[in-house]
């Protein structure tokens, strides 16, 4: 199998559930880097991708690295959750493969978007640049009630409530503009001896705000019905996530598929990364992928 210098998370087995498939398309619904889309075009010559972002930039520097696969990559810039109107628009009733690697990218996170408190950047955390909403307006507009909420759901964050009060606090004096200074305040929320674990203080409420920007959970749902209902009989669709609620959601919807008998789940147990992958890819240690059948 082609290797690639940059390794997409759990290549190795995406392109092994991918390896018998018979139809044409194979819709890559997170294009992302193109890293994915990259394997599974040089691997099966006989498929076309359709590569969804809902991210500009990703669109364009995926396109770029896959160009040399002319009309066998289709890029289109979307929400997955749209993938309905996509396939429609381009007069595609049902493909054999969907792939979802949810998440931000490298690329993502290294470009300033605001999604990284590694480094001060402005708190903007929108994949898709064109929509109006950014984490700045989350963190300085949002009610008390309404950072709570998203605090505790969505990041699963124990200190939400002390954690929201700071933010309402630090806001009255000024607006919190950059990733550090809200980093900041949740650090000095957080009790001195939780302060210097493997992760940092501040990975949970940036999770809960980056999910509420971008609408996540929410995408998701729509995104992977939509994907069983267009996949073809003998079809497969892989889901790679990075945090429980993610996998929670994946998993109850291909246990609702099983018992709609609509779908075969190939996977009792997510597949995690083995020792080799984590030592070529160490951020792919959280992932899980969860991969059905069409029946
Ligand atoms: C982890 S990256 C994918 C990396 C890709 N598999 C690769 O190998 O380069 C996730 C990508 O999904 C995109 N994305 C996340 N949610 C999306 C959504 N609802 N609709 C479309 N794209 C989305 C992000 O913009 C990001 O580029």
């Amino acid at each position: 199998m082609e290797e690639v210098k940059h390794y997409p998370v759990l290549w190795r087995e995406v392109l092994n559930y991918f390896k018998d498939l018979k139809g044409k398309y194979i819709v890559d619904a997170t294009l992302g880097g193109g890293g994915h889309s990259y394997l599974i075009l040089k691997n099966f010559p006989d498929k076309t991708v359709i590569g969804i972002d809902k991210d500009q930039f990703a669109i364009e520097k995926a396109s770029e690295r896959l160009k040399e696969f002319k009309d066998r990559f289709i890029p289109v810039k979307s929400s997955f959750k749209d993938v309905d109107n996509v396939l429609d628009s381009l007069g595609i009733d049902k493909v054999s493969g969907f792939l979802f690697d949810l998440g931000v990218s490298m690329f993502q996170l290294k470009t300033e978007r605001g999604f990284s408190f590694q480094r001060d950047e402005f708190l903007d955390m929108r994949m898709d640049k064109s929509q109006h909403l950014r984490a700045y307006d989350v963190v300085n507009t949002y009610p008390k009630p309404m950072l709570e909420k998203i605090l505790k759901e969505y990041g699963e964050e124990k200190f939400y409530k002390k954690i929201a009060s700071a933010i309402v606090e630090a806001r009255k004096k000024k607006k919190i503009e950059t990733t550090k200074e809200l980093a900041d305040i949740v650090y000095r929320v957080y009790p001195p001896s939780l302060r210097r674990g493997r992760i940092h203080p501040a990975t949970k409420t940036f999770q809960a705000i980056r999910i509420e920007v971008n609408n996540e959970l929410e995408e998701i749902k729509k995104g992977i019905s939509k994907a069983i209902d267009r996949l073809e009989k003998g079809g497969i669709i892989q889901v790679i996530s990075f945090h429980s609620l993610e996998d929670r959601i994946v998993k109850n919807i291909f246990k609702e598929g099983k018992k709609l008998k609509k779908l075969e789940i190939l996977t009792k147990k997510p597949i995690t990364p083995g020792k080799e992958e984590l030592k070529e890819n160490p951020p792919s240690r959280s992932a899980k992928l969860r991969v059905a059948r069409k029946l």
